[in-house]
């Protein structure tokens, strides 16, 4: 029974192509649907509780946030503005310098702006599925898509420990990566927490997009509706030249 449900854990988490192919990564597909408001607000509060203290996202202003996904002004005290002396008219810079984090984890933390853009909505998803326990390395996990990444697993406690699972034959080659124990989400509940957190930085990397492409629908509208009482007023006027 156990063995059956680690193996449809590991299903979930690994792509069929991905066991096809051995070592070669396949990114998961991400799903986000950019408006779906819901989402994007549980990412947002996502992102400030788990991620926030090390990354900026210093091209985001709190007010932007609150008005882009109409947040109430406690929503937004409460669970986006969690980093010290920060005002809402500031931008969303991270608690730790980068000094500190260089001290602490050899690397500064990136600004998660427009990592969507940077990679892609599928390959973030990919990265927060990817971690596991690895005791060579300084902070005890490692990436299977980023190899020796020096970000701690900041999710393990909701989706769990998780293991590589290597190849029969070498112990160097990856096949994939797979839950070995409960955490505080199951792992559907955690899919869609990272989906959450993704649309949230996909929106973060373009805020004005779902905007554009609603206003798109009405210039279309109003083109085809332009182009009927232009055509009408041409057979209007051709009718007298007859
Ligand atoms: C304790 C600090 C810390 C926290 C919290 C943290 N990270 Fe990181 N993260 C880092 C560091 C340091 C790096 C740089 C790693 C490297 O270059 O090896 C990094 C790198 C990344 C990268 C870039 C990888 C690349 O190759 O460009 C992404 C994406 C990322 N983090 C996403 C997240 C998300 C999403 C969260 C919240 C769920 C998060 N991080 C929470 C410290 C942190």
């Amino acid at each position: 029974m156990r063995a059956t449900l680690i193996v449809a854990i590991v299903l979930i988490f690994m792509n069929a192509s991905v066991l096809a192919q051995g070592q070669t990564l396949t990114l998961s597909s991400a799903n986000i649907d950019p408006s779906d408001h819901a989402s994007l607000v549980r990412g947002a509060k996502a992102y400030s509780r788990y991620c926030l203290s090390c990354h900026s996202l210093q091209y985001q202003h709190y007010k932007q946030v609150a008005k882009g996904l109409q947040l109430s002004h406690g929503e937004l005290q409460r669970d986006i503005m969690i980093t010290p002396n920060t005002h809402w008219t500031m931008p969303m810079n991270a608690a730790f310098s980068n000094e500190n984090m260089k001290q602490w984890l050899g690397r500064p933390a990136p600004d998660l702006t427009y990592i969507t853009k940077q990679y892609s909505p599928d390959w973030l998803y990919t990265y927060l599925h990817a971690f596991y326990t690895d005791p060579t390395q300084p902070l005890g996990v490692n990436n299977w898509l980023v190899p020796n990444v020096s970000m701690p697993n900041v999710l393990q406690g909701l989706q769990g420990p998780t293991q590589a699972i290597y190849s029969k034959s070498s112990t160097n080659l990856l096949l994939g990566v797979k839950v070995s124990g409960a955490g505080v989400l199951n792992p559907k509940q955690y899919d869609q927490f990272v989906r959450d957190l993704v649309n949230y930085l996909n929106y973060t990397a373009d805020p004005s997009a779902e905007q554009r492409y609603n206003i798109g629908w009405w210039v279309l509208g109003f083109l085809s509706l332009f182009t009927m009482l232009a055509w009408l007023l041409k057979k209007e006027y051709w009718r007298d030249a007859h």
